[in-house]
């Protein structure tokens, strides 16, 4: 492992956060392997909640070995809701860069408990005020993958516009377009008027982080993202699209005061705010990392083993746009601690 230059160093490339961060970025990885290791034992066992709070336990303990002052904005919840990585919760060894961090120890607590497809750990950092402190609410996303005209995109206007455009933008036929949707009733009308529009539609249990990482594969066959989802989520897939290229659009929405209170209370005033990417994740110094827990469209899910297990990450930086595949074979006999001491 490669240790940080002390910050009293006088040359600024070796001692500004430029090294800390590139090492960061690949030290995150472990951190999101820790808990896709500990929530990829409780597959198909019917128990969310146990799953969560065997990722949280395990990304909490991983980030605690990191050299940064981290805290957490996009987290597990405010702190009276949970015990762990909290909103506001600092984590790291203390000493290092100020990092603001959005993290989801598990994306997929229901797919995890149902041995379905899609589930994963993430966790993005920026520098400090480098994501939108999103409540826990649901947000109207719309999004698409790298190369295409982010003015596309509109919250408000018929979707059937926005699938022309984007036909246009694809050079493909509208009647060829692969929109993804989450399979929710409240996306009834959505889903109609795009099969009216003539579009294909792929709809998914859960898990919009990952659909919303495919767009930006065009292996994946995915063109569009769009519908209402977690507005966690929506910042986590925002700081995904910021490493790889991409567009998104973002407006929270509340179902109640209490809702609407707990926005206010981490700074957001106006609750009709349409945010870009660069409003979800305004840092241009974000890293994104996730670890596949089932297998899914991005990624493999973990492989156990005798006594091993093997892991198939992402990491990426949007300083450098650099996409990293990381598989790493995990021996339980050796290692202690956080990753495999209990397996
Ligand atoms: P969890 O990991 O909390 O289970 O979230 C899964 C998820 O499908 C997200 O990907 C998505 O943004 C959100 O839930 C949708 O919320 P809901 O299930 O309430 O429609």
């Amino acid at each position: 492992m490669m240790r940080p230059m002390s910050s009293e160093s006088k040359d600024p490339k070796l001692s500004s956060n430029f090294t800390m961060d590139r090492n960061l970025a690949l030290e995150v990885v472990r951190v999101t392997e820790a808990a896709a290791l500990a929530a990829a034992k409780e597959i198909g066992r019917g128990d969310e909640k146990k799953a969560d709070a065997a990722a949280v336990d395990a990304m909490r303990a991983a980030f605690n070995s990191l050299y940064m002052r981290g805290r957490i904005v996009i987290g597990e919840g405010e702190r009276d809701e949970a015990p762990m990585l909290y909103i506001g919760e600092e984590v790291g060894l203390g000493r290092g860069p100020e990092i603001d961090i959005a993290l989801d120890p598990l994306e997929g607590t229901t797919i995890t408990a149902n041995g379905g497809q899609n589930a994963l750990a993430v966790v993005a950092m920026a520098d400090k005020g480098g994501f939108l402190n999103a409540p826990d609410t649901y947000m109207d996303k719309i999004a698409v993958g790298p190369g295409i005209d982010p003015d596309i995109l509109d919250l408000d206007a018929p979707i059937e516009q926005t699938l022309a455009k984007l036909a246009r933008e694809k050079n493909m036929d509208i009647q060829d377009l692969m929109v993804c949707i989450l399979d929710r009733p409240r996306h009834e009308a959505l889903i109609n008027n795009v099969r009216k529009a003539g579009a294909r539609i792929t709809l998914i249990q859960d898990g919009d982080v990952s659909a919303v990482i495919s767009l930006t594969d065009p292996d994946k066959g995915i063109d569009m993202y769009v519908g209402s989802g977690g507005a966690p989520e929506g910042v986590l897939a925002a700081a995904a699209l910021k490493c790889t290229g991409g567009a998104m659009l973002g407006r929270l929405t509340f179902r109640n005061d209490t809702e609407r209170a707990r926005a206010e209370r981490w700074g957001i005033t106006d609750f009709d705010k349409i945010y870009d990417l660069n409003g979800l994740a305004p840092s241009d110094n974000v890293m994104f990392a996730a670890t596949g827990v089932t297998d899914g469209t991005m990624l493999r899910g973990v492989r156990r083993f005798a006594k091993g297990a093997k892991t198939h990450s992402i990491v990426m930086r949007s300083t450098s746009g650099t996409i990293r595949e990381i598989e790493a074979t995990h021996n339980f006999k050796r290692k202690t601690g956080f990753y495999g001491g209990e397996h």
